[in-house]
């Protein structure tokens, strides 16, 4: 009774705060063009009643029907914004728990909410929920980024009942979206060939997108998807959601097409395997999932993503990148001091500006000559580098480049002496024979030792080695036999593996804030925005072939920009080295090739893109996006980045199909640019010995002319890739 009157306290003042029709408070989260209102039933119950574009006037929030579809909520919580299991709820839950006393309902009531400015342009809004029969609470937070119309949600879960609640299942994101029909594009993969798109059409019932690997999480299928309402979306028509949950493990996304046939969305960690034990007055609080929403097309979806990790998540988003040799495939385990410093030299040559060491340069009772031993055991190899990473650190300065390292920190083989020492350190079930992904085992990092082991190895080498200037973190197993040997709760295993891994480096990152850190997981197993609050770039995949690189890096796109995206130049694929080159352009750029096997020609191609890189990169990197000419349904490929000014432009264009005469038929209008200006157009990266049509005649078009008429950049069979610079000019 008491909570109730409480309830309506709170209730009529928010009614008076925002000006609602008496007994139903809308709460409005907006961006500059996206609202998603939650109305407040007369019973308490809080629902979402929009998402989608923001009305000018926000009275008419008001006039906003309950539900907008013809027939019958029976529970009059199928749009409820946290739905909570066991009590009148029929269809699939955010919130499921097993209260002190065994009740396995819940019911949540609206209490009140409030706003609040948190940074230049970013409003949090905190929806406080309650239990009126149990001391249980749910705030629901929602951070909405004005400029880029991205909305952060996650929720948390306090109670101070006599004894532990269970938790089954704890989403952070519960949306409700009504459409006529909904088109969801999701990603699979595998190691070598991650982010195949599918696009599928949601039938009544539900579908789900999960991972239950634990560590390298995303080899199958990542947290990341694009849901188009009413028909499909193109690059630059159409509604569409893109969203993605911000966490390094086991996730679960349900699109659930409900009677009324409006869409349910429920993202959050997977509840699979993972029940959670809360003592009264701790509290749970879920990753959060973010999503854009778009009235004009995936291409708007995806900068209004790239504009917020740049500002908003990504360390360093809008700062600088180190271009980098990487000697994994040039060498593989097989190296020494003498063949490292020659490589430092040939980096220098080349023009990067950091040598990376990769795998295989520690473990000394077990070394780490193959990827079977030594992993755990981070001391410098004695025989391959007899002076230390000190030395080489210095030997790269002295050659004019920086010196970086490959670690992978979370993991250990079965034949190392951490193993040895420390057997309970490690994931596995006494009863069950050990099972290895590649030859390997994962350290249990929900152990608060192993935290201090992870974060020791990674300071350790840093303070040691002070001007050490990059570190790529692989994580290369997925987890076998989940178990921990330590944790008073097995069942909270997945969950603090991951809270562990943010805690070591939040940790690292409070003492290393500026250090370039890359976010490896054999390929592009790991790639997040829970893990991209702590690293500045990200691995997409060990697949470096030109040709496949165009779609894997396109279908990254969708959601991670440019400036985050490794892309390296390999032996990997058949095409010229201006192919790949070009590729690995639309990105943060670096090599993995033997320098000194290079001819005349492709040294002083690449030399040249090198510099013509360091010109242009900032446009890449902190532009606009706009995918021209998808090679999914296309014989070619084009990718423009335009700058915030549009005073320039970069244009990327290949030919991926090999029919007879297949190439840029026909003109391909531009986008982006302002149609008020004038631009040149000059090739570059044009292969040395061999001409350029376009530069032959060098013409001035209006930004008007070039996205209604567009432009030719000639790709056939005789140039597959072309690369053009556009200008302000006259
Ligand atoms: C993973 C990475 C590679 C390389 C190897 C080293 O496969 O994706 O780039 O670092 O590990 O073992």
């Amino acid at each position: 009774m008491k909570f109730f009157l409480l309830l309506l306290i709170s209730i009529s003042l928010n009614v008076i705060a925002n000006g609602a029709a008496p007994g139903d408070t809308q709460i409005a989260i907006e961006t500059q063009h996206t609202a998603l209102v939650i109305r407040v039933s007369k019973d308490g119950d809080p629902t979402i009643i929009h998402l989608g574009k923001r009305l000018q006037n926000g009275a008419d929030y008001a006039l906003l029907p309950d539900n907008e579809k013809h027939g019958e909520d029976y529970t009059k919580i199928y749009n409820s914004v946290y739905t909570p299991a066991g009590g009148r709820n029929l269809l699939e839950p955010a919130l499921q728990v097993s209260h002190a006393d065994g009740n396995p309902s819940s019911d949540l009531k609206y209490v009140r909410h409030e706003t609040q400015n948190v940074a230049d342009g970013v409003v949090l809004t905190t929806v406080f929920l309650k239990d009126p029969q149990y001391p249980f609470e749910v705030k629901l937070y929602y951070k909405a980024y004005q400029k880029e119309d991205v909305i952060e949600q996650w929720s948390s879960i306090r109670h101070t009942e006599k004894k532990t609640v269970r938790l089954q299942k704890y989403a952070s994101a519960n949306l409700y979206i009504p459409a006529q029909h909904y088109y969801l594009t999701h990603f699979h993969g595998d190691w070598a060939r991650e982010m195949n798109p599918e696009e599928i059409p949601l039938t009544a019932g539900l579908k789900v997108l999960d991972t239950k690997l634990g560590t390298r999480a995303d080899l199958f299928q990542p947290p990341s998807f694009l849901l188009s309402l009413n028909k499909p979306a193109e690059e630059e028509t159409g509604e569409v959601i893109a969203g993605t949950l911000a966490w390094s493990g086991n996730y679960q996304i349900q699109f659930e097409v409900d009677p009324l046939r409006n869409l349910r969305l429920i993202a959050g960690i997977n509840p699979y395997a993972s029940e959670y034990m809360l003592a009264p007055d701790k509290e749970f609080v879920t990753p959060a999932f973010l999503f854009t929403y778009s009235n004009a097309g995936k291409g708007q979806a995806s900068r209004n993503l790239h504009r917020w990790a740049r500002k908003h998540r990504i360390p360093q988003g809008e700062g600088n990148r180190l271009t980098l040799l990487n000697n994994w495939e040039a060498t593989y385990f097989d190296f020494n001091e003498e063949k490292l410093t020659a490589l430092f030299k040939d980096g220098k040559k080349l023009g990067v500006d950091l040598f990376l060491l990769d795998d295989g340069w520690f473990a000394n009772k077990y070394p780490r000559n193959d990827d079977h031993t030594g992993l755990g055991d981070w001391q410098e190899n004695k025989q391959k580098l007899p002076h230390g990473l000190g030395y080489l650190v210095k030997e790269a300065e002295s050659a004019g480049i920086k010196f970086g390292i490959w670690l992978e920190p979370e993991m250990v083989s079965p034949k190392s002496e951490l193993y040895e020492k420390h057997p309970d350190w490690v994931i596995k079930l006494p009863n069950r024979s050990e099972y290895y992904f590649r030859n390997q085992l994962v350290l249990d990092l929900s152990n608060p030792k192993v935290q201090d082991f992870v974060y020791g190895v990674v300071d350790g080498i840093l303070t040691k080695n002070p001007t050490l200037g990059y570190i790529k973190w692989d994580c290369n197993a997925v987890i076998y036999n989940a178990f921990s040997a330590t944790n008073p709760n097995p069942s909270h295993l997945f969950i603090e593996y991951v809270q562990g891994l943010y805690k070591v480096m939040e940790k690292l990152r409070a003492k290393y804030p500026t250090l370039p850190l890359m976010l490896c997981s054999g390929g592009g197993g790991r790639v997040d925005y829970g893990a991209l609050k702590y690293f500045t770039e990200f691995w997409p995949s060990d697949n470096t072939d030109g040709l496949e690189r165009i779609f894997i890096q396109w279908n990254y796109s969708y959601f991670f920009p440019a400036i985050a995206t490794c892309n390296h130049i390999t032996d990997w694929g058949k095409q010229s080295i201006k192919f790949r080159t070009d590729v690995a352009m639309m990105g943060k750029m670096g090599y993995d090739i033997v320098v000194s096997k290079l001819d005349e020609k492709e040294l002083a191609f690449s030399q040249q893109a090198l510099q013509t890189y360091n010109r242009v990169k900032d446009v890449i990197w902190k532009g606009d996006l706009f995918r021209l000419v998808s090679p999914q349904t296309n014989d070619i490929a084009s990718v423009l980045y335009v700058s915030e000014k549009q005073d320039k432009a970069m244009w990327f264009s290949y030919l991926v199909g090999n029919r007879y005469r297949e190439g840029s038929q026909a003109p391909i209008k531009l986008r982006g640019l302002n149609p008020e200006k004038n631009y040149k157009i000059l090739e570059v990266n044009v292969y040395p010995g061999s001409n350029s049509p376009i530069n032959r005649n060098q013409m001035v078009y209006s930004g008007d002319y070039l996205m209604t008429v567009g432009f030719n950049p000639s790709v056939d069979a005789r140039r597959q890739s072309v690369v053009l610079e556009i200008t302000e000019g006259n």
